[in-house]
């Protein structure tokens, strides 16, 4: 039985039932934090908080299932995120799609910039509330979203499903898009947000990490998983970052093995499009337009 840790954190990590999101879910459940994991499969979700109680003997791990494909499930799942928890602390927006046999989803949208973006800005903007709670009670929450080096200028197209792109072109774009947003986002939480400190840090957990998503879309590895679980883990909780907000983490800065300090990279820059103030503006009022017209704002 888990002892209850007194600075144990309150931790949202989407797309944890697999690769780097699960590595981390069991990394902090491990350090006693109370833990939220998130997938799209229900039977996937309760076998994985199964497992991670098990192995890290802490109870205070529960889930929440929700396809990011489909923004009004997300809409949902902000919906039950809140109706559930009084505050969190942080929110790890992990969840991410390269290949996948259909790519449009219902809504006539490339599944790239569905789940890798447009999903982490509706879950982020729906529980919100819970993140400033947090951090009026302990002094700060954190935000942190999985970027990539793959990193691509956006089609206004592309991003509102004019433009068929392939699956690199459209990961990238998307992970660029998540990167504008998240400077942004840090920007806008500092400057509306007196009482609160809420950070905001976009990631590149590491190039060619071993995990599923890699190895259908390349065949092969750089590094392990545990390396991208690290940073995660670092990011989350470290007091290191506790001041930190509006920079992009870049995970590739560190050695592709080793310990994991010899592992863990430093701030770099990201894509120049992700601080260009006009790009990044025209960027969110296209998507405004689109999850309006989704009827999601
Ligand atoms: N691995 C790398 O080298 C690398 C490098 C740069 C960035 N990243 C980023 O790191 C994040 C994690 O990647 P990973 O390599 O760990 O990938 P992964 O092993 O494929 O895991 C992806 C996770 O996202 C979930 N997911 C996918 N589509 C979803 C949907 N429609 N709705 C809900 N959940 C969905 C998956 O659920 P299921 O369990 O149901 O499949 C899984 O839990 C991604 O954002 C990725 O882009 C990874």
């Amino acid at each position: 039985m888990s002892q209850t840790n007194p600075t144990a954190k309150t931790i949202l990590i989407t797309g944890s039932t697999d690769g780097i999101g699960k590595l981390t879910a069991i990394a902090l459940a491990k350090a006693d934090h109370h833990v939220y994991v998130h997938g799209r499969s229900a039977d996937k979700l309760a076998s994985v908080i199964e497992e991670i109680k098990s192995t890290t003997n802490n109870k205070h791990v529960d889930g929440f299932v929700a396809d990011l494909s489909d923004l009004s499930a997300v809409k949902h799942l902000a919906e039950a995120v809140k109706d559930k928890l009084q505050s969190l602390d942080v929110l790890i927006n992990n969840a991410g799609v390269f290949k996948t046999a259909n790519p449009i989803t219902k809504d006539g949208l490339d599944i790239r910039f569905v789940v890798n973006y447009f999903a982490p800005i509706v879950l982020t903007e729906g529980v919100l509330p819970l993140l400033k709670t947090a951090s009026v009670a302990s002094g700060s929450a954190r935000i942190i979203n999985l970027s990539s080096a793959a990193q691509a200028p956006v089609s206004r197209f592309a991003l509102v499903g004019d433009e068929k792109l392939n699956d690199q072109s459209a990961y990238a774009q998307s992970k660029l898009a998540l990167t504008m947003w998240s400077m942004d986002l840090a920007k806008q939480l500092k400057d509306n947000n007196t009482n609160n400190n809420i950070n905001v840090i976009a990631v590149n957990p590491g190039s060619l990490l071993n995990t599923g998503m890699v190895a259908e879309a390349y065949g092969q590895h750089w590094s392990s998983a545990d390396k991208g679980a690290n940073v995660l883990t670092q990011l989350a909780t470290s007091d290191k970052f506790a001041g930190e907000t509006g920079k992009y983490f870049d995970n590739d800065l560190g050695s592709r093995s080793g310990t994991a300090d010899e592992m863990l990279g430093d701030f770099g820059n990201p894509h120049p499009d992700a601080t260009h103030q006009g790009k990044t503006a025209e960027l969110l009022r296209q998507t405004q337009t689109m999850l309006a017209k989704l009827g999601l704002v």
